[in-house]
């Protein structure tokens, strides 16, 4: 305990005295925590990335800075300013990007590379509880993350989508305009980022090596950082690569709290590696034939460079053990070619396990819907992969039908029934669409009930589902309820830390054991299937945070009506006059009692089914009370 106390005392003192600021003219003697890919050169070059492919690097220094006087105070003015290079694989196409970054934790191993560009995953991406401030410089267009082009700087907060963005560019103070620079050139680029703390602005000005600080800034923004900035944040960088690499150097970098931070001394940078160099030289050499030599090489490689590009977009990922799926099997540039090079266009959706692309398969004329997920870790995928050629199997009028798979390098490709009427999610809370009348829905929820029956009960193997709520229930051109991501939730089950298991699924919909014993059972999707229900009755999301606390948690706020003697209440407004008033009290009392906290007190599927269609009656809710209904 004492010891504890002194190491943190020590801390603290360093972060007072050392942590100011600092400055590195390269890093040969610096105190850098560095991860993934990051790597120091020997003669003081940061390296944040190497050729890894999909793939993230961090570099923080290791102290972390105070950047309140007290946790109640406003942020305190701070500046930066660093020397960076950026070397792409092919000349117009490289890694991600890479970003400084203000971040509480050192520790990004949850993030994800490619446009996650090391510091988010599809979790907290846009979440206020990261308090991460970052400045991108972005070398990849992606819509994902609402880019503008791919090359610009960006102010990022909490999320990937930037606050401002602008092209690379400086203001030359000679005439007051923007000259574009290209980020991935290969030259040095100086950055100045400056926040002050009285004005509460931030700024970030660009400008080539060499040349002097511009006066004007390419990105300014008025923020208040206070809420997003902790008292205590490492800084540092981070960098991603994606299908194909860059590098990404820091070359110099300096940092003050308070005023103006240090300029670097540039004649004592490291110098970058020398393919560069020689490339320079061999400009040197007027002689006809080596530079006819060199073109022929450099067109020679230009051409094997692009016969590779489109070897490495049309990749894919097979392994021996996939050849008995292969009729389930799509490839990668047949569904490239179905959804027109996955254009934003055909985009119909992007939820928790990735985008949905609408597309026709080029051969057969089918409409599909292909939806794309990011998994970087190859646990889990077999057992999916084997999963998804058994689910491919299954076929019942309310599933949606699995047709097949296609697997590339961190990426699960799925391709399924295109359904045209969207989810019912949309029907229900989605502004715009007509509300749906009640027949609609109680046939919409016996069609979901008898398709859960059937993966549960009526198929060789249980199937449990994992993630029933509306936005998973599709409607087909009949406007058929159809239950589609069967089974999906599970690829995220084996997590990354492999003593943990992940519970999946969603929010509200989660039954009450999971969070003890972690088992998935068909109970609990009986329990997700109740707060179903109670959502198509009352219009309502499972989870409302805008409401009153009370009312925040659907199935409580039921139930609190419930005792009230109010149920009848809970009907969605938007249903006006039109309902049959059985079928409506027999949905909400069958949520209620699908959504006992106890297992085996909720029904089964085929109970339920029975219920729904008026074949058995509906037990009392509490046995020992059989009166409180109603
Ligand atoms: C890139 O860096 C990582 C981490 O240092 C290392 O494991 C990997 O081998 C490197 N890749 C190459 C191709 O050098
Ligand atoms: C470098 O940082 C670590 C903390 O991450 C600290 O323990 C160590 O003393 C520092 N070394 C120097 C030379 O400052
Ligand atoms: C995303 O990152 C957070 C840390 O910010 C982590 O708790 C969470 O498990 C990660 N989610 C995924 C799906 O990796
Ligand atoms: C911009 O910054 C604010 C924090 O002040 C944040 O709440 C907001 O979501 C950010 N993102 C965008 C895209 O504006
Ligand atoms: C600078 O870049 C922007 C955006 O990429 C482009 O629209 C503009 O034409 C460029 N200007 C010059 C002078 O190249
Ligand atoms: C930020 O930029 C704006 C506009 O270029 C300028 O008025 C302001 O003084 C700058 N602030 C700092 C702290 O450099
Ligand atoms: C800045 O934000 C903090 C915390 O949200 C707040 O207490 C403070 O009043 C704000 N400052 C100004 C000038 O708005
Ligand atoms: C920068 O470094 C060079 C070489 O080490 C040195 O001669 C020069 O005095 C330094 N300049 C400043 C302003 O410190």
């Amino acid at each position: 305990m004492g010891l504890k106390i002194f190491t943190w005392v020590l801390l603290w003192k360093l972060a007072f005295s050392a942590n100011d600021g600092f400055t590195f003219n390269g890093f040969n003697s610096a105190n850098l925590s560095l991860d993934g890919l990051a790597a120091l050169s020997s003669d003081g070059l940061l390296k944040l990335t190497n050729v890894s492919k999909h793939a993230q690097g961090h570099a923080f220094f290791s102290l972390p800075l105070q950047f309140k006087k007290s946790p109640a105070d406003s942020v305190i003015s701070f500046s930066t300013t660093f020397v960076f290079a950026i070397v792409p694989e092919y000349p117009t196409f490289g890694g991600a990007g890479f970003t400084f970054v203000l971040s509480p934790s050192k520790d990004l191993s949850h993030a994800l590379p490619n446009y996650f560009l090391g510091l988010f995953n599809m979790t907290n991406n846009g979440k206020p509880y990261n308090h991460i401030l970052a400045v991108e410089f972005d070398t990849s267009h992606s819509p994902e993350a609402h880019d503008i082009d791919n090359n610009h700087v960006g102010i990022d907060i909490n999320g990937l989508i930037s606050n401002q963005s602008a092209p690379a560019a400086f203001k030359s103070d000679a005439d007051d305009q923007f000259k574009n620079l290209s980020l991935s050139s290969g030259n040095p680029i100086q950055v100045w980022i400056e926040y002050d703390g009285i004005d509460m602005q931030l700024n970030v000005t660009l400008s080539p090596l060499w040349g002097p600080k511009p006066k004007g800034a390419l990105l300014s923004l008025p923020i208040n950082l206070s809420s997003i900035i902790l008292d205590h944040m490492y800084v540092g960088f981070s960098a991603s690569t994606g299908i194909a690499y860059s590098y990404y150097y820091i070359l110099g970098w300096s940092f003050k709290m308070y005023g103006e931070v240090p300029e670097l001394n540039l004649s004592k940078l490291p110098s970058l590696p020398q393919p560069l160099a020689s490339f320079e030289k061999s400009k040197a050499l007027s002689i006809w034939l080596p530079i006819f030599l060199s073109v022929l090489v450099l067109v020679t490689a230009a051409i094997l460079k692009l016969i590779m590009m489109r070897k490495e977009k049309f990749s894919e990922l097979q392994e021996d053990w996939e050849l008995d799926f292969g009729s389930n099997r799509f490839s990668y540039k047949q569904l490239y070619k179905a959804t027109g090079g996955f254009k934003d266009k055909y985009l119909l959706g992007a939820g928790g396990f990735g985008r949905v692309y609408r597309g026709v398969l080029p051969a057969s004329k089918v409409e599909v819907a292909v939806k794309r997920i990011s998994h970087e870790s190859r646990q889990g995928v077999r057992e999916f992969v084997a999963e998804i050629a058994s689910l491919g199997k299954l076929r019942h009028r309310n599933l949606v039908q699995l047709l097949g798979y296609c697997r590339r390098k961190g990426e699960l490709l799925l391709v399924y029934e295109y359904m045209p009427n969207g989810s019912l999610d949309s029907f229900l809370f989605g502004e715009g669409k007509q509300a749906l009348n009640w027949g609609q829905r109680f046939h919409i929820i016996k069609g979901v009930a008898s398709g859960l029956q059937y993966l549960h009960e009526d198929w060789d193997q249980v199937v449990i589902h994992r993630d029933i709520k509306a936005s998973n229930v599709l409607l087909d051109s009949d406007m058929n309820g159809r239950l589609s991501d069967f089974g999906l939730a599970k690829l995220y089950d084996h997590g990354s830390a492999p003593q943990t298991t992940n519970v999946v699924g969603t929010f509200g919909f989660l039954a009450p054991e999971l969070a003890r014993t972690c088992k998935v059972t068909t109970s609990s999707d009986v329990f997700a299937f109740g707060a179903f229900l109670l959502e198509v009755a009352c219009g309502r999301r499972a989870i409302d945070a805008n409401k009153q606390e009370i009312e925040q948690v659907l199935v409580d706020w039921v139930f609190a009506n419930w005792r009230m003697g109010k149920l009848f209440e809970m009907k969605d407004p938007r249903l006006g006059e039109d309902y049959v008033e059985e079928e409506l009290v027999l949905v909400l009392k069958l949520g209620l009692l699908c959504s006992l906290p106890s297992p085996s007190a909720r029904p089964s599927m085929r109970q339920i089914t029975q219920f729904l269609n008026g074949d058995a009656p509906l037990p009392p809710l509490f046995p020992d009370q059989p009166t409180c209904w109603s």
